[in-house]
């Protein structure tokens, strides 16, 4: 059994080569995190506001560390995010099964008395579809499947040729661009991202909020009404398509995909070549999978989120313990 304890700043490099080695394994793989040591250290810079006061780690009896759950919590939505359990049980342990999930369960009581978690009443965890450690771990804590998942990507030339294929010149196509200042617009967009992700970890009005780390892209409709939005982010290997939304009157004429290409077009002229973009498809989301296929995304990974709606934190006993 390994002992747990929370993370001190020491611990960071060997838990960045920690989780991207696991990340590897589509057992283990949990997808609030990026495959590479570089996403994985962009993640972990991240969090706010830090990631040190939001972690516990699993150490062995030579004080290794094997194991690993950071928590990033949302003090307005009061919600948090398991990044992990992660816990590297050796290959030929007799009881690898076990030994995870008692290290895992002692990994989230531990960090479920963290004052971060103090008023948390819902978390969110997100593992591949094959990773079963997860599954079993949530079923034993009650935590439901919310839904399954499904990454696309679309990677080198094809990506390159969305970037630099000629605009279609379509009415819509023109009237695309980035999100402006003016307070309306946003007010629309807002509310627009509100009616279509209800239940978003980004509400409206962080969407479009001075220093969101968003990049918006906007479909107009005279002087401030909006048809439709585009937001995503720019990570250490990808351009990530985070939301897109457009008004139901218009759906089904091409206005999501043009979306989806102007936002990639603006990310990589404000922030840099990436090599693939990513987007994650709720299963059953026809209309969204047509939209990415089009564009010639394909799919990469199927993942499966969970979550627990009904959270009552443990005490917090931080004074009491290491
Ligand atoms: C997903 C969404 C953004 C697409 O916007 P859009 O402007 O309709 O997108 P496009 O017209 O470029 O492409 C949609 C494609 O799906 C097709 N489609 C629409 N409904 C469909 C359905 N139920 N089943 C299969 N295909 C469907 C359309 O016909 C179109 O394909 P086509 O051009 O080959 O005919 C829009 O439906 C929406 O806002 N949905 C709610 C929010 C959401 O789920 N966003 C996606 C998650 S990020």
């Amino acid at each position: 059994m390994y002992t747990v304890r929370r993370a001190t700043p020491a611990d960071l490099d060997v838990v960045i080569e920690l989780i991207a080695r696991l990340q590897a394994d589509p057992a283990h793989l949990i997808a609030f995190h990026g495959e590479s040591v570089e996403e994985v250290a962009e993640e972990l810079a991240g969090l706010r506001p830090d990631w040190v006061s939001g972690a516990v780690v699993a150490t062995d009896r030579t004080g290794r560390v094997r194991g690993v759950l950071s928590i990033e919590v949302d003090d307005e939505l009061h919600r948090a995010y398991l990044y992990g359990p992660y816990v590297d049980v050796p290959a030929n342990h007799p009881a690898a099964a076990q030994l995870w999930q008692a290290t895992a369960d002692a990994l989230f009581d531990r960090a479920d008395r963290l004052p971060r978690m103090a008023a948390v009443t819902m978390f969110d965890m997100f593992g591949h579809r094959r990773n079963r450690l997860l599954a079993d771990f949530a079923a034993r804590h009650d935590v439901a499947v919310d839904k399954s998942m499904r990454l696309f990507a679309l990677t080198g030339a094809d990506l390159r040729a969305l970037l630099v294929r000629p605009a279609g010149r379509s009415p819509a196509e023109d009237r695309i661009g980035l999100m402006s200042a003016d307070a309306e617009v946003r007010a629309a967009v807002a509310g627009l991202h509100d009616r279509c992700f209800p239940t978003a970890p980004t509400p409206g009005h962080r969407l479009v909020a001075d220093g969101s780390v968003h990049t918006v892209v906007v479909l107009r409709d005279g002087a401030s009404g909006v048809l439709g939005y585009a937001a995503g982010v720019t990570q250490a290997d990808e351009y990530y398509v985070d939301m897109v939304g457009v008004d139901p009157a218009v759906r089904s004429l091409g206005a999501g995909r043009q979306l989806v290409r102007r936002l990639l077009v603006e990310l990589a002229t404000h922030t840099g070549a990436r090599n693939r973009a990513t987007a994650l498809i709720r299963l059953g989301n026809d209309a969204s999978e047509r939209m990415f296929t089009a564009l010639g995304f394909t799919l990469h990974t199927e993942l499966v989120s969970y979550r627990k709606t009904d959270h009552h934190p443990a005490a917090d006993l931080s004074v009491t313990q290491p």
